[in-house]
């Protein structure tokens, strides 16, 4: 039979777009008909499997899926046996208490003795123990934002993002217990078959994360300033360098940082640079 990996991912929700793309970005066409449970690759030894990301550490675990693409909080609620084989610096979020906004808060002695609504009773019990706190922890599925107004609980534990959620529910963030983001979690016994196929995905998809925050810089100089432009790029290995036809000048290629961008263009104008092109990078192999 075929060495094939069984990729998990979330149906619907804040992971599907982002895990999508991510699989996209690697090269891996997926074919979906829509709502289907199971997806193939043609032209990658890959299957996707679509579920609820709650489902997801189990379904890892168990080695139903091989690999999966799950919140660090779900991973850390369900306490399955996985490996985390890579952060993916997506879905950010935090695990946060809160409480009404009309409520006096002076520390975390509030929750003594109170009721709190949550999804994620694991994560947050321990959280309590570790901080001496005796409160009633309210296990529901869905909704938990609700529960506080229809007076189900006192407070809520849950995902916060932008935070919308809380305010359109009168809550206020009290306590981030959890910080937390998308992770490529595999099952710890992979045939060697199937690690090479992951081995393969891991090196395809830190080939994109690479270029995160990075452009493709072209500029042309007078070769007199070549040493000391060069100086400004810090790239890759060293800037290229390319003669142009006009005697006495040069282009020069690099890769900077985006977050020193403008900084980074001001010296390099008053060095002497003209022309000067930005441009994305798609891919960056080592
Ligand atoms: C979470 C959480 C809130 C919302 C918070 O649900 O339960 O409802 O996101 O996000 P915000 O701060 O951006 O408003 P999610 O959509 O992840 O669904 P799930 O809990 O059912 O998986
Ligand atoms: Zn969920």
């Amino acid at each position: 039979m075929e060495n094939r990996l069984k990729i998990a991912i979330q149906t619907k929700g804040r992971l599907n777009e982002d895990s999508m793309q991510l699989i996209k970005d690697a090269g891996i066409d997926l074919s979906i008909g829509r709502r289907t449970l199971v997806a193939e690759s043609r032209n990658f030894p890959i299957d996707a499997l679509f579920l609820r990301d709650d489902d997801i550490p189990q379904t890892v675990g168990d080695g139903v899926a091989d690999i999966g693409v799950v919140g660090e909080n779900e991973m850390l609620e369900k306490g399955e046996n996985v490996v985390i084989v890579k952060r993916l610096g997506f879905s950010k979020c935090r695990l946060s208490l809160a409480i009404p906004k009309s409520l006096e808060y002076n520390g975390i002695e509030f929750f003594n003795g109170k009721k709190i609504a949550t999804s994620y009773p694991v994560i947050l019990k321990k959280y309590l123990a570790e901080n001496n706190i005796t409160a009633d922890v309210h296990v529901i599925s869905g909704s938990v934002e609700i529960a506080p107004g229809i007076g189900l609980a006192d407070a809520i534990f849950d995902i916060v993002s932008s935070g919308s959620t809380l305010i359109s529910n009168r809550l206020k963030e009290v306590e981030v217990v959890l910080k937390s983001e998308a992770l490529l979690i595999a099952n710890p016994n992979l045939s060697p078959e199937k690690q090479e196929i992951l081995d393969e995905l891991i090196f395809r998809i830190e080939s994109v994360q690479r270029t995160k925050g990075k452009k493709y810089i072209l500029l042309n100089v007078p070769n007199s300033k070549i040493q000391e432009i060069a100086a400004l790029l810090p790239g890759m290995k060293s800037p290229t360098v390319v003669p142009l036809a006009e005697e006495g000048w040069s282009s020069m290629h690099s890769v900077i940082e985006e977050n020193d961008f403008w900084v980074v263009i001001g010296k390099l104008k008053k060095a002497g640079a003209e022309g000067i092109l930005v441009i994305p990078i798609e891919k960056m192999i080592f």
